[in-house]
């Protein structure tokens, strides 16, 4: 047992706080004896888009958290909203035919802001339950229609979503799969729209490859057989798999493969829901109309978890007129706190018109600066969709060659970022960032000054080391 377990922020210097992290605390994807060795950063407060750690430095948060914070930290709408609902109800549950006003309203609300056809909601604690949800209502839904066998959900490869033994099948991370027995039964992947990896040395341009990858999904279900598959579900743009944008012309050939087969289609939205994309969800910006979307982070902004799934009417009408009891639910399905806090942010999104400031300002502004970038020598792709962007760092611009893996440069380059008080992600050699919606066109500039600072002492290393190729 640690011997200072009463101390607070004031009195524990950073070697302390590090040293009791690394007795007791488990972190999630951690290599637990290496962050031992380093030692964690610890993050004390945050404003805005603006984090300070405990020796007092100011960082700027270019991922919102974990692709969370939408509407920026010290909101006073979502504290005033959660200490209320702390002092009026904390807790009650929604299992035993009772309900919470918060949890209804939230419903209300999401009704309203989702495409028309959904006017149900599923809630649950996060992401990963929600996809576990996922899971057991495609499942179900086929079961009410008579087609138990109709039981396979097909994937992609290098999707992420969540950690749960569904979450993580579902997703196509081969190191999470390679831990634990995953996938589970039922689940099989194709290869993700990325048309670098894929479709670039083909030749193609990226909307002939966009078809492409879709066509991969009529593959599978053929081979599998139709009368087998159940839902086909993605992310509108895969987020940690890297921002992997598709091309225009996926999502829509993905809706006509799904719709002439009859599989379910599923947005997984933890991402690029609630305004990431310009749009309240990922879908709608890619030209996609779901059964079924699952979302979490940006509900709430992060600031309390909740996640769920929001339910089409093609499904919501099999399990309400013809389901009886869906045997499924969690201790915090429709927590009253977490929707309190999930009705201010959704308002408060709402009311600042963020949506919209990404769709016809900032996000135009960021791929402004994103094109800009691109002819940095190190930079071989300069991507964003809304307010995410990616940068593919290669060692040789003009043939676009890949650094050599055991390089990891783009834990080099985030090394750097650390260091200039920035939070950029390295997800292999792209280097991504989904910062708060309420970022400003100056708070643009500087993060993007930021970033190409750190571009620049990371090609500074990669010549000081010979790293670079030449075509
Ligand atoms: C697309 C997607 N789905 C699901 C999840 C899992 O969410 P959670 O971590 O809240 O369980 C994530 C988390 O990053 C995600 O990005």
């Amino acid at each position: 047992m640690s011997n200072n377990t009463t101390g607070t922020r004031s009195t524990r210097s950073t070697r302390d706080w590090q040293e009791a992290d690394a007795r007791h605390f488990l972190h999630p994807f951690t290599d637990f004896q290496s962050l031992a060795k380093k030692g964690s950063r610890i993050i004390t407060r945050a404003d805005n888009i603006y984090l300070w750690d405990s020796d007092g430095n100011k960082i700027l948060d270019a991922m919102s958290g974990l692709w969370c914070v939408n509407v920026g930290y010290g909101q006073k709408a979502l504290i005033d909203a959660a200490t209320k609902q702390l002092g009026e109800l904390p807790f009650y549950n929604a299992f035993f035919q009772t309900a919470t006003p918060p949890a209804i309203e939230l419903a209300e609300l999401l009704a309203e802001v989702s495409p028309p056809g959904f006017e149900h909601v599923f809630f649950s604690g996060s992401g990963s339950e929600g996809n576990d949800t996922i899971v057991r209502m495609v499942r179900r839904y086929w079961d009410v229609l008579g087609e138990p066998g109709r039981d396979i959900i097909i994937s992609r490869h290098n999707a992420y979503h969540g950690s749960t033994m569904a979450g993580a099948s579902l997703g196509g991370m081969a190191g999470m799969h390679a831990q634990g027995g995953l996938p589970i039964p039922g689940i099989v992947h194709i290869p993700q729209p990325y048309w670098w990896d894929h479709g670039r040395h083909q030749g193609l341009s990226r909307e002939q490859f966009g078809l492409l990858a879709a066509s991969w999904l009529e593959d599978r279900i053929l081979e599998l057989g139709p009368h087998r598959v159940a839902a086909f579900i993605g992310e509108p743009v895969q987020g940690a798999g890297g921002v992997i944008i598709p091309p225009s012309t996926y999502w829509p050939e993905v809706q006509r493969i799904c719709d002439k087969y009859g599989v379910l289609l599923v947005s997984d939205e933890v991402i690029c829901g609630f305004g990431r994309t310009g749009r309240w969800f990922g879908s709608e910006t890619m030209g996609a109309r779901p059964d079924l979307m699952t979302f979490a982070k940006g509900v709430t902004s992060g600031y309390i978890p909740l996640g769920g799934v929001m339910v089409g009417d093609r499904v919501a009408k099999m399990l309400i007129e013809r389901g009886g009891e869906f045997a499924h639910g969690y201790t915090y399905s429709g927590h009253p706190v977490a929707c309190a806090v999930g009705l201010a942010n959704v308002r408060l999104i709402r009311d600042l018109g963020l949506v919209e400031r990404v769709r016809t300002d900032v996000g135009p502004y960021l791929a402004a600066a994103y094109r800009e970038l691109a002819s940095h020598p190190l930079v071989g792709d300069a991507e964003t969709c809304g307010l995410m962007g990616a940068l593919l760092l290669v060692a040789d611009k003009s043939g676009g060659k890949a650094f050599a893996p055991e390089l990891e440069i783009g834990m080099v380059c985030r090394g750097h970022c650390f260091r200039e008080g920035l939070i950029m992600r390295a997800v292999g050699d792209r280097m991504i960032i989904a910062p708060p919606l309420v970022i400003t066109r100056a708070q643009i500039d500087e993060m993007v000054g930021l970033i190409r600072r750190c571009l620049d002492l990371t090609l500074a290393d990669a010549v000081r080391e010979g790293w670079l190729k030449s075509a």
